[in-house]
């Protein structure tokens, strides 16, 4: 079954309590926690203090999104409250190692990938993830239109980790809505994360439900 994970970055913060609780409540499968920088994204979200307060409000799983330069450096404070740990195969130097560090502090592992770095660039680390993540919009804004590019990755990544026996969830990230989430699950998606099609929108309750029907 198709697990969903909204992107709280487009959510009204003051008020986030009660629309995770709206979302626990709809049977979502996680929270998606996109951290910004400004350096390897032109953006700045928010940091840990955040995370551990959401993470006191929610016993669902946190897949926290890593959009930082050098990420190695901070994945012992991210791993004290993300369930699922992932970061930017763009952004890291040994990326191996930080995939074993993120285990080895109890995390699901998950690396990344943006929409212009080929889906095999991250064959050689299948083997140190627990999850990989195909960015369908450039990393660093929510509500940007999905790259029809990701569907093909999604595809070759899928066959991949097939042919290697790996227990590897698939996310997509960036424009998934009732237009696009159909094709990406078709090309091999497991976890879609929604940020504007789903969070603060009236329509959350059918919409998520649409989704779980894919
Ligand atoms: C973009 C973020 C996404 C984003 C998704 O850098 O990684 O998680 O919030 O937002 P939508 O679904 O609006 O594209
Ligand atoms: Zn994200």
């Amino acid at each position: 079954m198709i697990k969903i994970s909204p992107s709280i970055l487009s959510a009204d913060y003051l008020t986030l309590a009660t629309e995770i609780k709206k979302m626990e409540d709809l049977g979502i499968d996680m929270l998606h926690i996109d951290v910004m920088d400004g350096i390897f994204v032109p953006n700045i979200s928010f940091g840990n203090p955040v995370i551990k307060s959401i993470k006191a409000h929610t016993k669902l799983p946190l897949d926290v999104h890593l959009m930082i330069d050098r990420p190695h450096r901070y994945i012992e404070d991210f791993a004290k409250y993300a369930d699922i740990l992932g970061f930017h195969y763009e952004a890291g130097s040994d990326n191996a190692e930080t995939l074993k560090k993120i285990r080895e502090l109890g995390c699901k592992s998950s690396i990344t990938i943006k929409p212009k770095t080929p889906a095999e660039a991250v064959f050689d680390l299948l083997r140190f993830c627990d999850m990989v993540l195909v960015m369908s919009v450039e990393p660093g804004f929510g509500g940007q239109k999905f790259l029809p590019s990701a569907l093909e990755k999604l595809t070759a990544l899928k066959s991949e980790i097939e042919k290697r026996g790996l227990n590897i969830d698939l996310e997509v990230d960036g424009g998934v809505n009732g237009e696009t989430a159909e094709s990406a699950v078709k090309a091999g998606a497991d976890i879609l994360v929604a940020g504007s099609y789903l969070v603060g929108s009236p329509e959350m309750e059918e919409r998520v439900k649409y989704l779980k029907s894919l």
